[in-house]
């Protein structure tokens, strides 16, 4: 599919022609990943950031956030209860907390992949080359980073770069995929100032990345936060503003599955806010294969709003896994079992035995 066609599905508005591109949506996704959703246990272990993204409820300038950092034997204890719930992966992420240095997160890591057969996912934030290494030669097997939009000019207000270092995630996904991390990346749908054209974009930039993973939400306006206070102002002209919301957020999801037919897509998190009640459901319908159960204690739970709302706050983790498990079991799909590379990175001949 070109850029051209791309775009035009995403102004698409009629029922009938959108029931069509879900239709192959799923039928793209069941035949090239089949009919498996895997579940991803997430440990959201520190809300600490030194950025200042103007999307995010966390970022450093945030005073009214209740900030809190996990223990190493939290984090790890999190994993084995992933372990009890049959997922094949932990999902470790936290704001960019330069608190937990280097060889904190390799003992933490080391300990997960010695301790317990789960595949460990670090979604970290933009980190130092040195390391990345050192937490890939520990055992962590994939990095989640979204890149958020491929316009660069939007991602320079949206994400400040820090003092003296140029903010390249595109660059550090390429370094981290040469590493030998399964890479992770994805957007935000309907940022002010945010085009159709971005998104169509930002999908032809998840196909030149050549992403195992990718990762779509609504944007959700925080009111703590720049973008939240000027939304208006930054709002895109001419018609040509970019949705937010479940239904752009669902083209964006079947787009990327027929673009990248193997990849893993999981029906997130912010889908479930913006609809609680079929969010999950229409994601895993329109192209998503992967859900991602927050398995934090709860009680840190409500102090990670990177946006107001956010679904899953008040249950624990044993509710999580019951909740996705009576979902997929409606929809007549299976829960995957293993640890769910992506087919992809299979194929290309690069996952470890
Ligand atoms: N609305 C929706 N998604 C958000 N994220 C951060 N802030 C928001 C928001 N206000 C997403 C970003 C980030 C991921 C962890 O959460 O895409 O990469
Ligand atoms: Fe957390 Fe449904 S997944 S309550």
């Amino acid at each position: 599919m070109e850029r051209a066609e791309i775009e035009q599905w995403l102004r698409e508005t009629d029922d009938k022609r959108l029931k069509t591109l879900w239709d192959i949506a799923d039928k793209v996704r069941n035949d090239h990943v089949g009919s498996a959703v895997y579940l991803r246990g997430l440990v959201e272990f520190s809300n600490n950031c030194a950025r200042q993204c103007a999307y995010c409820g966390l970022h450093a300038g945030n005073r009214k956030v209740n900030r809190y950092r996990m223990t190493e034997d939290e984090i790890v204890a999190c994993a084995h209860k992933a372990v009890e719930f049959g997922y094949g992966t932990v999902v470790l992420q936290s704001g960019e907390d330069r608190a937990y240095k280097r060889d904190d997160l390799s003992s933490i890591i080391r300990r997960i992949k010695t301790e317990t057969p789960l595949a460990v996912t670090l979604s970290l934030g933009e980190r130092e080359d040195a390391e990345l290494l050192a937490w890939r030669e520990a055992g962590a097997d994939r990095y989640l980073l979204r890149f958020e939009t491929s316009n660069p000019d939007l991602y320079a207000i949206i994400h400040p770069n820090l003092a003296g270092k140029p903010s390249d995630r595109l660059a550090m996904l390429r370094r981290m995929r040469d590493m030998g991390y399964e890479i992770g990346s994805g957007i935000m749908v309907g940022i002010p100032g945010q085009t159709y054209a971005d998104i169509a974009r930002d999908i032809e930039t998840f196909r030149e990345l050549d992403l195992d993973m990718i990762g779509i939400g609504p944007y959700l306006s925080h009111p703590d936060t720049m973008l939240g206070q000027r939304r208006e102002e930054l709002t895109a002209p001419g018609g040509e503003q970019a949705p937010s919301g479940e239904l752009m957020t669902y083209k964006a999801v079947a787009l990327t599955r027929i673009a990248l037919p193997e990849a893993n897509i999981p029906s997130t998190t912010a889908l479930a806010t913006v609809n609680r009640a079929k969010g999950r459901e229409l994601g895993l319908r329109r192209g998503a294969n992967i859900m991602m159960p927050n398995i934090t204690p709860v009680k840190y739970r409500k102090d990670y709003q990177i946006y107001p709302g956010k679904a899953c706050i008040m249950e624990d983790a044993a509710a999580c896994h019951g909740c996705m498990l009576m979902r997929i079991e409606a929809l007549g799909r299976t829960v995957g079992s293993g640890r769910g590379d992506s087919p992809h990175y299979k194929n290309a001949n690069l996952a470890p035995a």
